[in-house]
């Protein structure tokens, strides 16, 4: 029997290999390691794989696809968890079970597994996106059954051989890709503890940022960042070039504490600089473009889209129903918006769009009004005649 693991070169999925051969009699694992814009180099990571005891290292560069079919869609739905939180971590979840099943498919293994503990959201997004991905497939996910503590994890490793860095361990759990930073832990699991600077490293504090505004423009099309300052950039690049952009500014940074799927209350800090930008940008966009009734109905789907990301449901039928309606409001979100960088600010001071519904002559209050005032006093009789009714009723 074979087993395709989610790799991250990390202390937990690194015992995950000589425990799942031990302890489960597992006679292949295969390491898979997506390249999401994390930072660390694939190469030492194959190797570290191999050292493990894995019979085989799979890498995979999946950052143009994880900006193209994961976040670019979050965009258009506006995506924030609880209004505050773009999503940046569980979007890369559905993108990695994916790579799992098709490796597993591929090699012909009867499981796959992941290192994920029992307490977290990201066990419930990687194993319900397999399953819905191919139910056939089983999971396994060594770390939330094998009860062990840290110095435990890291002593049963040392057992066959691993070694793990003596660097000075940091206190905090951080997730990382190119849309951003997930903090977790330490101190901060004291909602009362200010975040230490120290654990940015995507945004500067406020002290360090410049003293003169930048201005930039951001082109969409169809919902769809496609360039910075009119120069047209492919995905990977303009996010990587937006979120350097963001972080200078010292914009981008989230203090929240989050309803987890499993019930849990935790204090999560999160660095996604370009990721909300462009979300503040293209739901600008988005108000030059939609009428305000599909604008606001959009917003009850956006709420829903969000919840659905964040608990695991990626691939599921209502995800791909409500894609449907966000991809046909999206036909006309095309445009610029322009955006003020200052002291941990990114402000939208203007937008455009040969798809504007913003009509000057009926906004205007100068001398070219083309508002017909007078229709206005039917149009307030019958509005307001229930009330009226109502009114005179509970007054008789
Ligand atoms: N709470 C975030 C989410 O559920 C991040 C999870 C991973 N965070 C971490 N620090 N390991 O999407
Ligand atoms: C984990 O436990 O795997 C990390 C935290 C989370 O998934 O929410």
């Amino acid at each position: 029997n074979k087993v395709v693991l989610a790799y991250s070169g990390g202390v937990d999925t690194s015992v995950c290999i000589p425990y799942l051969r031990e302890e489960w009699g597992v006679n292949e694992v295969i390491t898979l390691a997506a390249d999401l814009g994390q930072g660390d180099e694939l190469g030492p990571i194959q190797e570290k794989a191999v050292k493990c005891g894995a019979a085989e290292s799979l890498v995979a560069d999946a950052k143009e696809t994880f900006i193209k079919d994961y976040a670019f869609p979050a965009i258009q739905a506006n995506a924030l968890y609880e209004n505050r939180y773009p999503l940046s971590t569980a979007l890369a979840r559905p993108l990695i079970a994916k790579l799992l099943v098709e490796a597993a498919e591929k090699y012909g293994a009867d499981a796959v597994a992941h290192g994920c503990t029992g307490k977290g959201n990201d066990q419930v997004r990687f194993d319900v996106s397999i399953m819905a991905l191919n139910p056939k497939l089983k999971v396994l996910a060594p770390a939330r059954e094998w009860g062990m503590s840290r110095e435990e994890t890291i002593a049963y490793g040392e057992r066959f051989g691993i070694q793990f860095p003596v660097k000075k361990s940091s206190p905090y759990s951080i997730d990382r890709n190119l849309l951003g930073r997930s903090i977790e832990a330490g101190p901060l699991e004291d909602p009362m503890t200010e975040p230490p600077e120290e654990i940015y490293a995507m945004t500067k504090a406020i002290a360090d940022t410049p003293n003169e505004p930048e201005y930039l423009e951001i082109g969409f099309e169809k919902g769809i960042p496609i360039s910075l300052n009119g120069k047209p950039l492919d995905p990977v690049s303009l996010i990587s070039q937006l979120n350097e952009i963001a972080g200078n500014h010292g914009v981008g940074r989230i203090d929240m504490l989050e309803n987890r799927v499993v019930g849990i209350k935790s204090r999560e800090i999160y660095e996604v600089p370009a990721l909300l930008v462009l979300i503040d940008a293209h739901r600008d966009l988005e108000s030059l473009t939609l009428t305000g009734d599909v604008t606001q109905y959009k917003r009850t789907i956006e709420e829903t889209y969000s919840h659905l990301i964040y608990k695991g449901l990626w691939y599921s039928p209502l995800k791909e129903a409500l894609d449907a309606f966000i991809q046909k409001t999206q036909e006309r979100v095309s445009g610029m918006v322009r955006v003020k960088f200052f002291k941990g600010n990114a402000t939208i001071v203007g937008r455009r769009s040969e798809n504007s519904l913003y009509a000057t002559d009926l906004a205007t209050y100068g001398e070219d009004d083309g508002f017909d005032h007078k229709a206005a006093e039917g149009f307030i009789y019958i509005w307001g005649l229930p009330t009226k009714v109502w009114s005179e009723k509970m007054r008789s």
